[in-house]
């Protein structure tokens, strides 16, 4: 069986050899973890987005959706605590300059612990077979033990020196450790410091009058800021949210694995708005309702699991992670956070601006809690994708890729793909594209073997194959192949759209939710 890294190799050669995602300026040799969307890709994004928004902003009559600004006033971000608490350490290594998270270079050195464990772990498993019991091992093997003993020691010291603020520690505990860097084998390191995240620039022409800016680490604040706005214009009522989908920024140090962590991303959140005291069974709620959406896809419930925070950040009261199996393991995929009236509370003090709610029944003004709930959709398109993209042995003992995209998120739902060149066959097909053209994205392709045309059809992800031949010319009808389990079925002509739209409709996808 491949490794993990090579199935991850595999899902980024994919993805730009069928026009998903490229290196963004590649004829300049790239930027590094910044990537644009290509022709398939972008269809692929925008049918996730819009999974996303139906299911948020159409189908929850307390739900609207706006688009804010990428330019937020600065003191947005002092507010928020952006600008005084959104950093990394870093460090660098003074003989190769390269730059490094601190904490990453210290859970780096604790994985390639955890590494050996495993390793003990499969010796043992081959050496007692069907008797190995995995736990009891763990528990008491001396090595095992002391491995871990020291993995913990590690950890929670550096949770403790980054919890306090104590740079110089976690420096301390790199060398300790006699961490070397991984470029120069060095151990010269400088002094750990804090570094900002947000991306800054200017506006205004001159260079007196500029006005300093940043670009948006988070599209929540948007939302914040027009808590009252929307409120007051859409005579909402609490409990209600506000949807957003939009750019958002990080001077990621660490940028790596693909478009996991990139530098421009994508955000879709919702701030839901509630009563005081209530936040814990909407914080519950939502929980459940964003899990099912991602069970929805049908993309298997045992790669998703949450990921509850025991250590908060300080304006939350519980936060929560639904993580996914990416082909480089269990990661955050989405955050569910109980923000409490922090943002809120923040703004209102920042902008002397009252931020308040004045509910009728109970004839009180508050600031409302909020629940909010964040996904990237850069990361959702890495996990559908990398899900989807298998290598299947048929039984004729060949192989086929095929990128089994749930149907509904599919970039193309349909090729159109006359028999032969000639005989009025492709008058036909290009007929059928001229119908379905209407509902469905839908492509013509009448270049190489048909049993050629499937296989480049599986690989890009395109749920059906619709196959005119001479028959067609008789009676109306068509060869229909599904590209998962590659049965052919025939079927009139004039049937195809009702066929196609029963597996494609989101309706039928979001139902499951
Ligand atoms: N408003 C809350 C917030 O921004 P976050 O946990 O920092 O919370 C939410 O980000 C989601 O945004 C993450 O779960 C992840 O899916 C996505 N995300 C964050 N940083 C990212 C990056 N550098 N590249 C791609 N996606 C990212």
């Amino acid at each position: 069986m491949a490794n993990q890294e090579d199935i991850f190799k595999k899902v980024i050669s994919h993805a730009k050899e069928y026009g998903y995602v490229f290196q963004s300026s590649e004829i300049y040799d790239g930027l590094s973890a910044v990537y644009d969307y290509a022709q398939n890709g972008a269809e692929l994004k925008k049918n996730i987005r819009e999974y996303w928004w139906r299911a948020m902003v159409q189908l929850n009559k307390n739900i609207v959706g706006i688009d804010a600004a990428i330019f937020m006033h600065p003191t947005t971000w002092k507010a928020s605590g952006h600008v005084d608490a959104f950093n990394d350490p870093m460090i660098d290594n003074k003989d190769s300059k390269k730059r490094y998270r601190a904490d990453v270079l210290v859970e780096d050195y604790t994985a390639k612990i955890e590494s050996k464990i495993e390793k003990e772990v499969k010796k043992a498993a081959k050496r007692f077979g069907d008797s190995f019991d995995k736990a009891q091992f763990l528990a008491t093997n001396p090595r095992v033990v002391e491995y871990q003993k020291k993995i913990d020691a590690i950890l929670k010291r550096l949770g403790r020196s980054l919890e306090n603020e104590d740079l110089a520690d976690v420096k301390a505990l790199i060398e300790e450790l006699e961490i070397v860097c991984p470029v120069s084998g060095s151990k010269n390191w400088t002094d750990v410091k804090q570094f900002n995240l947000m991306f800054g620039t200017k506006l205004g022409a001159s260079a007196d009058s500029a006005m300093d800016l940043y670009l948006r680490p988070e599209t929540a604040q948007g939302i914040f800021v027009n808590f009252l706005n929307v409120q007051k214009t859409g005579r909402m009522k609490i409990p209600f949210g506000i949807a957003q989908t939009g750019k958002a920024f990080r001077n990621e140090i660490v940028a790596r694995q693909f478009i996991f962590r990139m530098r421009e991303f994508e955000q879709m959140e919702m701030q839901f708005f509630v009563k005081p005291g209530s936040q814990k069974e909407w914080y519950e709620a939502w929980k459940e309702n964003r899990m099912k959406w991602h069970l929805s896809l049908g993309m298997g419930d045992e790669n998703y699991r949450f990921h509850d925070h025991e250590k908060l950040a300080h304006y939350a009261d519980a936060a929560s992670d639904i993580e996914f199996r990416f082909p480089f393991g269990f990661k955050e995929l989405e955050g569910i956070h109980s923000r409490t009236d922090f943002d809120l509370g923040a703004h209102e003090e920042y902008s002397g601006k009252k931020l308040q709610y004045f509910d009728h029944e109970d004839n009180e003004s508050y600031v409302p809690y909020v629940v909010e709930t964040s996904i990237g959709l850069d990361r959702m398109f890495l996990a559908v994708f990398s899900h989807s993209l298998k290598e299947e042995t048929l039984e004729n003992n060949s192989t086929r890729t095929v990128l089994k995209l749930p149907a509904v998120l599919a970039p193309t739902k349909a090729a159109v793909l006359p028999l032969v060149k000639k005989d009025g066959l492709p008058e036909i097909a290009h007929q059928i594209v001229e119908d379905l053209k209407w509902d469905f994205n839908v492509v013509y392709d009448e270049k190489d073997a048909v049993g050629r045309r499937y296989r480049r059809q599986d690989a890009v992800g395109t749920p059906f194959c619709i196959t005119v031949d001479h028959q067609s010319l008789e009676d109306q009808t068509v060869t229909l192949r599904h590209r998962d389990t590659m049965e052919q079925q025939r079927v009139a002509i004039a049937e195809l759209n009702g066929i196609i739209a029963k597996e494609v409709d989101m309706k039928s996808w979001l139902v499951k939710m």
